[in-house]
């Protein structure tokens, strides 16, 4: 791995850009999460990503651009209600799924003939991005995502990529990703149902407002993710699932109000993680995972009212926890 500091990208970005035209590997940060990226139209380099993250072959990738004309290479067209979602939204952490243009190599959207695009705002991301990115998640399949360089270090130190190092990620959870023609939310985010729905009245959350349908419409949702190495809980009931749990090390994740309210006194202070806004728990969320996993044996995370960015919370704990308890 070869580690790129912010200060030094502008010497180094012809050199970064020659890596990813040559099929190479860079991780790189955008506002929600860092990427591990590929030349999208690099057949063999994208192959390399699904290999390195030891990613399941059918679960399609998201690619990053800097500019709207960069859409005509990716996609077969572009549906009248996109446009004021792209208005609206972009550059930021809005994903989009378009009808794939054939130039396009198959296995970047995983054989499927629609394709995700997203503009992330990150500026270290904008400047790589007039080469069209193709990066899921910067982490091994299965692991929590990663908003540190630390993290992609953590998965990927052995690997021959390069890692451009721009601090913490600010939002901290990954991307909404939204089916315009549907107006179907695969996959929610800091971007919540209220705000599109301005934009896109037709919107809904896949699952939620429809009834369970039998095809799995993003891949992304059927496997185990985002997961600690310790058994993590969504917990309704903190006090019980603490009892439940007694002589085991306990990590907590809760509200500063719960905390202050008073935890069990044999839960170690070194082992709680509290926060003042959702914002905070999201921003935090996979790295006090990270943390959490290394010093305790279960993870019980108090469950947060799913309004706002709780929904996107709510989802990831939800497919992260081994157990929800109630
Ligand atoms: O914020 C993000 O979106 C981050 C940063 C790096 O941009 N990327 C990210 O990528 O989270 P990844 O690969 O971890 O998640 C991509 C999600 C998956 O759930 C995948 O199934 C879905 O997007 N997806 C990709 N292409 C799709 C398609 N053609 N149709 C439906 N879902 C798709
Ligand atoms: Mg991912």
């Amino acid at each position: 791995m070869e580690i790129i500091r912010e200060g030094d990208l502008d010497e180094k970005l012809d050199y970064v850009k020659k890596k990813l035209l040559k099929g190479g590997i860079v991780a790189f940060p955008t506002e929600t999460v860092y990427g591990l990226g590929a030349h999208a139209f690099d057949e063999k380099a994208v192959k390399k990503i699904f290999e390195l993250k030891n990613r399941p072959p059918d679960n399609p990738l998201i690619v990053h651009i800097n500019n709207l004309k960069m859409l005509g290479d990716l996609v077969e067209e572009i549906p009248s209600k996109a446009h004021l979602l792209m208005e609206k939204f972009w550059p930021g952490p809005l994903t989009l799924i378009f009808k794939r243009n054939k130039k396009v190599p198959a296995i970047v959207s995983a054989g499927l003939d629609t394709i995700a695009v997203r503009m992330p705002s990150h500026p270290i991301a904008k400047k790589l991005c007039d080469i069209p990115i193709a990066a899921p998640s910067a982490n091994k399949s299965t692991r929590p995502s990663p908003t540190t360089p630390e993290h992609v270090i953590e998965d990927f130190f052995k690997e021959d990529i390069v890692l451009i190092d721009g601090g913490k990620t600010e939002i901290g959870l990954e991307s909404t990703v939204i089916d315009v023609v549907s107006g179907e939310i695969l996959r929610p985010g800091k971007i919540g149902i209220e705000e599109l729905k301005e934009w896109l009245p037709s919107v809904k959350i896949l699952g939620l407002s429809s009834p369970p349908q039998k095809k799995v419409k993003s891949p992304g949702m059927k496997y185990r993710h985002y997961s600690p190495k310790v058994p993590l809980i969504l917990s309704e009931n903190l006090k019980r699932d603490i009892e439940r749990h007694d002589g085991k090390r306990i990590g907590i994740i809760a509200s500063c109000e719960r905390v202050r309210g008073g935890i069990d006194k044999k839960i170690s202070t070194g082992f709680v993680r509290e926060y003042s806004s959702l914002e905070e728990l999201a921003a935090n969320l996979f790295q006090w995972f990270r943390e959490l996993e290394k010093e305790t044996d279960v993870i019980l995370v108090e469950k947060v009212e799913e309004r706002g960015i709780g929904v996107a919370i709510v989802n990831r704990l939800k497919k992260a926890a081994s157990k929800v308890s109630s």
